[in-house]
């Protein structure tokens, strides 16, 4: 047949359910969910406080696995992955951004920003020079030495995001990326979240504010664990 071969979407999640059991009880924290989402889409996860955003979070970055239902990452079943095809997944496909930076605490900002490249086999003067470029992309080329305590919480999330796109992830996974963050700091972050995407970054966020998932150019809301509405806008806030 003739035509353009559409790309198959980055994220495919068939019908994920993610089960707890406790005692008799069985609670579905995810219960049906169906999404698709493409490279290069800008998508906000939101949702009260149990709805499943972190559970969805934790399947789309492969630190949990779907108690039934298929989740394909670039068109592989992630179910069918071994633990340590698993860990290369998340290390080579996902970058992970959190509330509460999740910095190593006493190594200087070039140091946490050159780790994950410590797993490639990338010679040690390469993961510097990568690791001081990607702080100069982020507006931190002169805090290269500094400690994460020695840096303003806006500072460490920086870090924290050029550590997440050092290794060139299919996807950037923020949970509640400014949720430790002033209002002013906050906009701060989501002009350089914003910027990342007009790159070409595929980004995924969970966040409970409005004014951050109106950044987004689709935001998917969850309820007791199901997709409740899955809005795409055309004009989307800068
Ligand atoms: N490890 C767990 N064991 C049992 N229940 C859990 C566990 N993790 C999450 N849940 C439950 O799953 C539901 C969804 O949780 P979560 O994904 O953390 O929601 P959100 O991030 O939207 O606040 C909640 O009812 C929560 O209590
Ligand atoms: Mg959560």
């Amino acid at each position: 047949m003739l035509g353009v071969e559409k790309e198959a979407p980055v994220i495919q999640l068939q019908n994920v359910y993610r089960t707890y059991q406790m005692g008799d009880q069985i609670l579905n924290a995810l219960d049906g969910v169906d999404i698709n989402i493409s490279r290069n889409e800008y998508v906000a996860i939101v949702g009260a406080s149990g709805s499943g955003k972190s559970t969805m979070m934790n399947i789309i970055g492969c630190l949990d696995r779907v108690t039934k239902g298929d989740y394909l990452l670039n068109d592989t079943n992630v179910g069918d992955m071994s633990e340590a095809e698993l860990a290369q997944a998340r290390n080579r496909e996902i970058g992970f951004v959190f509330q509460s930076f999740n910095l190593l605490t006493r190594a200087s900002a070039l140091k946490n920003v050159m780790q994950p490249l410590v797993y490639r086999g990338i010679a040690r003067s390469e993961r510097k020079r990568l690791a001081s470029e990607a702080l100069g992309h982020v507006g931190l080329g002169d805090r290269l030495d500094s400690r994460p305590n020695q840096m303003s919480g806006g500072q460490r999330q920086r870090v924290a995001i050029a550590r997440a796109l050092i290794g060139n992830p299919a996807i950037l996974l923020a949970d509640e990326p400014t949720g430790n963050l002033d209002s002013k700091t906050s906009q701060e972050i989501m002009a350089l979240i914003d910027q990342l995407h007009k790159k070409g970054q595929t980004i995924i966020m969970v966040t409970h504010e409005p004014d951050i998932a109106a950044h987004c150019a689709r935001i998917i809301s969850l309820k007791d664990g199901k997709v409740e509405s899955d809005t795409r806008r055309q004009n989307v806030a800068a």
